[in-house]
């Protein structure tokens, strides 16, 4: 069932990212996602990129039918049906002294809410930010107020790849537990590669076309394992993502046509 929640603040991140904040503790983890419902247009899942007992974020980029309706139509004080939250979390194991987390432009917001989080465990955490150009990078200012420590790779000379060449030279620095990521799927196959080499346990969280949202659709199954991506993730380990076929390779649309990957 939607709650119809309504929407509190907007915060303008870039002409095309906008942060929708809403006064409701969803009881999210980070991670997790939630369904989000413009009547009329259509549902779409998105991650929430914050929580906490007044407020709850989640960032929406123009890039649909429904998240442009959502960009021209809502405003401050207008509804959206919300439900949620659904999904595998990220998993913060107790002891870990140290993490890195790899955001890739959009993909960013749920590492924010799971460096808060992180943060409050006592870690320290590495934020390696990368975008296609430095407006696209979000939320730089949060992850430091936190504490992290920020590595805004398109501010260092904005060139493809270079958020891989630096968390690839910080995984030679020294003891990491774990690495976390979220992003375009090719930078995440990178990734989870990189941590795998080097012996070090990664999770990341895929995005793929959803409907029910809780396991009983179909929708968002992966090929050749039955997993669904709602349930059994958004969030998987890297060893898991590595052995999947269409890992970094194809998504689908809605009706199932299969779609290359850039
Ligand atoms: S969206 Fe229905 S099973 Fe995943």
């Amino acid at each position: 069932m939607h709650l119809p929640l309504k929407v509190h603040r907007i915060r303008e991140e870039n002409s095309t990212f906008r942060t929708y904040i809403f006064k409701h503790d969803l009881r999210a983890k980070p991670g997790q996602f939630a369904m989000v419902w413009l009547p009329g247009v259509d549902e779409v899942p998105m991650s929430v990129g914050w929580q906490d007992k007044d407020e709850m974020w989640i960032g929406i980029s123009k890039r649909g039918d429904c998240t442009t309706a959502i960009f021209d139509q809502i405003k401050i004080g207008d509804r959206l049906g919300v439900r949620g939250p659904f999904g595998k979390p990220f998993e913060l194991k107790e002891g870990y002294k140290k993490i890195i987390l790899v955001g890739g432009g959009y993909g960013t917001p749920p590492l924010l809410f799971l460096a808060k989080e992180a943060r409050e465990k006592g870690m320290e955490v590495v934020v390696i930010l990368g975008a296609r150009s430095p407006e696209h990078v979000l939320y730089e200012k949060e992850f430091a107020g936190l504490g992290c420590e920020v590595v805004n790779s398109a501010n260092h000379n904005g060139k493809k790849g270079h958020a891989i060449e630096i968390f690839a030279e910080r995984m030679e620095d020294g003891k990491v537990d774990c690495v976390y990521t979220c992003g375009p799927e090719k930078m995440m196959v990178k990734v989870a590669e990189i941590a795998q080499k080097n012996g070090v346990d990664s999770q990341l969280s895929l995005e793929r076309h959803m409907k029910c949202g809780f396991g009983i659709c179909g929708q968002c199954c992966i090929d050749g394992t039955g997993a669904r991506v709602c349930k059994d993730g958004p969030v998987f380990s890297g060893k898991q993502a590595l052995s999947l076929e269409e890992f970094g390779h194809y998504t689908r649309t809605g009706s199932g046509k299969r779609i290359a990957l850039e």
